[in-house]
């Protein structure tokens, strides 16, 4: 079987991260795969707080927003994406301790797809560009931590090293009790 017949079986109320640099397609497979009411982007928060999705100077608001957000879903037992870079265990950690206290699984997508691929994408974007050595710099901070995403706490882990497997997975939500 190829990697393209990868299935992801997501438990049931679970928090699911996905994880990689900016250009790594998050915000893609977010969209391709999940309700847009399942996905709490960091994007999203920081257009909420600041009426700009680019602005930096809102991230620190826009976390506390996605984190209130994030815990009042999980409390409510409904599947919850984070769509942000999620490369510093010190950002998941935050995110793990929410499900932790609503008693719920995590999960994580790890789209390790090749830099130059990360790095083209985002020459090529409208919306807006990230600057190549930010990319560089995620993208080394999420392969310096993603073999600890185990013992981090994560249940169920896909890591993805083409843009060729991404497509070709898909997704399915196993039954269990919310
Ligand atoms: N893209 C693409 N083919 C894919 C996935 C993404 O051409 N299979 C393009 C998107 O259209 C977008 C760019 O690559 O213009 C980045 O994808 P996006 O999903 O926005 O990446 P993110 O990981 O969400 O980036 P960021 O962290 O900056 O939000
Ligand atoms: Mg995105």
């Amino acid at each position: 079987m190829g990697q393209g017949a990868v299935n992801l079986q997501l438990p049931a109320g679970a928090l699911i991260l996905l994880i990689g640099p900016s250009g790594s397609g998050k915000s893609t497979f977010a969209a391709r795969h999940f309700l847009p009411s399942e996905v709490l982007s960091s994007d999203a928060m920081r257009g909420m707080v600041a009426d700009d999705p680019n602005d930096q100077t809102a991230t620190e608001a826009a976390f506390e927003l996605l984190h209130a957000a994030l815990a009042l879903r999980l409390a409510r037992g409904r599947l919850t994406v984070v769509d942000a870079t999620n490369v510093e265990r010190w950002a998941r950690e935050r995110l793990l301790a929410v499900a932790r206290r609503h008693g719920r699984p995590a999960s994580a997508i790890v789209l390790d797809l090749p830099l130059e691929v990360c790095l083209e994408r985002n020459a090529a974007r409208r919306d807006r560009q990230v600057p190549a050595a930010a990319v560089r710099r995620q993208q080394a901070a999420m392969r310096a931590s993603v073999g600890g995403l185990e013992g981090e706490g994560f249940e169920l882990i896909w890591r993805f090293s083409s843009a060729e497997a991404v497509s070709g997975a898909t997704v399915e939500r196993t039954v269990g009790k919310a």
